[in-house]
């Protein structure tokens, strides 16, 4: 099986590349990723069989270099590849708009004049913007309320678009708030685990009271490897982890588990268009015989001890280009 992997070198594609080359042992995996701040090829160190892995440096809005990609053939393609921090496409938008919805639209393309029996289109939660309460199905209309989940969702539409008008073999996922291991330390909880261990401020937004639903990567990945086989074509599926969480609980238990003072967490002016909470409903998935299988605590517990143990990883990130974007984020917060 020859998969197209974009994105395979930030956060959730290096997992899922590890992932898929344990569990296939027939995949051969085209990892493309541009290497933009979040790649990191330190993500791609141990992988089950490098043989069955190919990586290619360059940017899924290339139609030149993605159709050179396609000759060779492509059974699957999963499209992480993604500009996807909020808060830097509140400082920044454009590349936003290049890669996620411009780069999709180059890939979908491809799919539509090579074929593709396959296309995984990994969207977000965030398409649905906030809810106070409930769950959103994904029946629910969709209400992005910044740059990063406004792109998002027009890549989303887009791939069902392709999927209604041109017949591409399109299926969409929809997940919720991803962490673990090798996340780039912009996001919030490595944020908080990392300016922890420094001793520097635990910047949370407002009033901290925010609720994401979290999912361990891995559980994450499982589900879209789960889908590649079970999902329907055209169809579009919520991935939960099914733990709802307020902001001020994590930045506690982080500090609680590194044996830090609660003085670090101090709040901050909040995020612009901050959503309040998100919340799935994983239903149409759980029918299909899926559930999510790492317990929250644990995992948090075992995500902590990595960057515990992973110094050299993050501390390489936070000496380089994250310096420039962190006081451009915090300058006049903290
Ligand atoms: P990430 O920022 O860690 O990684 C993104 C990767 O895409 C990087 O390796 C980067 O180099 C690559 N990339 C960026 N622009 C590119 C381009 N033009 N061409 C090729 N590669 C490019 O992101 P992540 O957290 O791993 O998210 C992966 C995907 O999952 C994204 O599509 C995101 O929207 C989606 N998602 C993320 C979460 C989450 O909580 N992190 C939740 C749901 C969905
Ligand atoms: P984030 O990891 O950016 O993900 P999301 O895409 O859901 O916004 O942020 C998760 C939550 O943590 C969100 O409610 C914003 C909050 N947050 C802070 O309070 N402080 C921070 O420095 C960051 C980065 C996020």
């Amino acid at each position: 099986m020859r998969v197209l992997v974009t994105g395979g070198a930030g956060f959730i594609g290096s997992h899922f590349v590890k992932y898929a080359l344990q569990v296939h042992p027939d995949w051969h995996v085209t990892n493309l990723d541009k290497l933009s701040y979040a790649g990191n090829l330190d993500n791609l160190t141990d992988l089950a069989d490098p043989a069955r892995h190919q990586f290619v440096k360059g940017d899924i809005a290339d139609h030149e270099l993605v159709t050179r990609l396609w000759s060779h053939g492509v059974d699957i393609v999963v499209n992480f590849a993604a500009e996807t921090h909020v808060d830097r496409s509140i400082l920044w938008a454009d590349d936003f708009i290049k890669t996620d919805v411009l780069g999709a639209f180059t890939l979908l393309e491809a799919a539509r004049q090579f074929g593709v029996n396959k296309f995984i289109q990994v969207s977000t939660d965030e398409v649905y913007g906030s809810i106070a309460s409930g769950s959103f199905t994904e029946e629910s209309p969709l209400n992005p309320r910044n740059p990063y989940s406004a792109s998002k969702a027009g890549a989303d539409r887009l791939a069902y678009a392709y999927f209604t008008t041109h017949n591409v073999p399109v299926t969409i996922t929809r997940c919720s708030n991803n962490f673990g291991p090798n996340q780039y330390p912009e996001k919030f909880i490595p944020l908080f685990i990392t300016n922890a261990i420094e001793g520097k401020p635990l910047p949370l937004y407002g009033d901290g009271r925010n609720i994401r639903d979290w999912i361990y990567a891995e559980d994450h990945c499982a589900a879209i490897d789960f889908l590649i086989t079970h999902g329907k074509t055209g169809e579009t599926y919520n991935i939960a982890g099914g733990n709802e969480v307020e902001n001020i609980e994590i930045a506690r238990a982080i500090v609680r588990k590194l044996g830090k003072p609660e003085s670090l967490i101090q709040l901050v002016k909040d995020r612009p268009g901050h959503d309040r909470r998100y919340s799935l409903d994983a239903g149409k998935l759980a029918a299909l015989g899926w559930r999510p299988n790492r317990d929250f605590p644990a995992a948090l517990d075992a995500t902590i001890d990595w960057y515990v143990q992973n110094e050299s990883w993050w501390r390489k990130i936070k000496s380089g280009e994250f310096k420039k974007y962190y006081a451009a984020q915090y300058g006049s917060r903290l």
